[in-house]
């Protein structure tokens, strides 16, 4: 599927390319001035009573700067980072090595917390709390539990769906931020840092066009700019002008306002298949290939921010613009052709 490629490129992370354009301190972070300011201010006072600072739960759509603001973090405490993700610790052992192993100050830093088992999470309460970790030494009759001290550590828990977390696990985080979604003019200042650390020569319009085609997100303008310098370097002269931009973008399917092909097969899906909802999102899932997770963590947000879905009790439903978008006109249950 064609569409579903592109869907990916756009969307996942590309390890290489992402290691050159991170911004690493919080200068250079651009966009979300509520929450880099409040974590900034969370630092110089940890740093100021040489403290490590509180545990950090950041939550939002995936590629707005979760794991950027933790290294961020971690680098202006100047601690250690250890990276994990929740569904990689699978036995509570794992769990107490990683702890185990973290020295005074250390930041652990866990993506995708919402995916740890509970069994695994309940361990992670005293560690939270108290700086305790029990664990059950033997089997049998001879099993007990011994408590462990542990360094000062702070936790960074990343999540896209920070709605899935147990209430035990979000009240203790202290320090809980929400990315939204970047403005263009934010995204615009992305593309051109980085179209420089990448050496790509760009008119500040070819840069306007790649940051309001992102659906608000850096990650996809970072990934946007370099499909459209490969584009840049092989049909024209290399540049990315405003003119080269939109040929780009139109050869990717990136429409006028940043739908990609699998947002349309979406709006599409609840339209035809489904006389414009109430669908319910597993059904809505089935019918576009795409699994229930990836459509409410990485589709949904953002057509329903921009006004394209509604999320009522009863299912998705579209709305009047996602109609306008397809060219369909709401008869009924029965949508025709204009
Ligand atoms: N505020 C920002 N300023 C500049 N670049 C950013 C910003 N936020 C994210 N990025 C870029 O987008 C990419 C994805 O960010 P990341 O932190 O991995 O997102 P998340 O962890 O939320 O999925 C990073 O490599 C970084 O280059
Ligand atoms: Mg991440």
């Amino acid at each position: 599927m064609a569409e579903r490629i592109l869907s990916d490129v756009l969307t996942k992370p590309d390890a290489a390319l992402e290691m050159t354009l991170r911004p690493s301190l919080f200068s250079d972070f651009t966009g979300q001035p509520k929450v880099k300011e409040r974590l900034e201010i969370t630092v110089a006072a940890a740093k100021q009573r040489n403290e490590a600072i509180d545990h950090v739960l950041l939550s939002g759509p995936p590629g707005l700067g979760k794991t950027t603001l933790a290294s961020i973090i971690a680098k202006a405490m100047g601690a250690n980072l250890r990276s994990t993700s929740g569904p990689t610790i699978d036995k509570a052992a794992d769990l107490a090595g990683l702890l185990t192993n973290l020295e005074e100050g250390d930041v652990l830093f866990i993506d995708e917390i919402h995916r740890l088992q509970p069994a695994i999470e309940e361990y992670l309460y005293p560690a939270m709390e108290d700086f305790k970790l029990d664990i059950i030494i033997d089997q049998g009759p001879n099993a007990r539990s011994v408590r462990l001290n542990l360094p000062r550590f702070t936790l960074i828990g990343a999540t896209t769906r920070s709605g899935l977390l147990s209430a035990p696990l979000l009240t203790r985080f202290p320090v809980r931020e929400r990315l939204d979604y970047y403005h263009a003019e934010q995204l615009e200042k992305i593309v051109l840092r980085s179209a420089n650390l990448l050496n790509v020569e760009i008119e500040p319009a070819g840069a306007r066009e790649i940051a309001r085609r992102s659906r608000g997100t850096p990650r996809i303008s970072n990934n946007l700019l370099r499909r459209v310098r490969d584009f840049a370097q092989v049909r024209a002269d290399g540049k990315i002008s405003l003119q080269i931009a939109n040929q780009a973008l139109a050869i990717l399917e990136i429409d006028e306002n940043g739908l990609d092909e699998m947002d349309k097969r979406i709006l599409e899906a609840v339209i035809v298949k489904f006389g414009g909802g109430p669908v319910g999102v597993s059904s809505l899932a089935v019918a576009v290939g795409e699994e229930s997770d990836t459509l409410e963590e990485v589709y949904e947000p953002y057509l329903i921010m921009e006004g394209y879905l509604k999320r009522t009790p009863q299912g998705r439903v579209a709305t009047e613009l996602s109609y306008q978008k397809l060219g369909l006109k709401p008869v009924g249950n029965q949508p025709k052709l204009f």
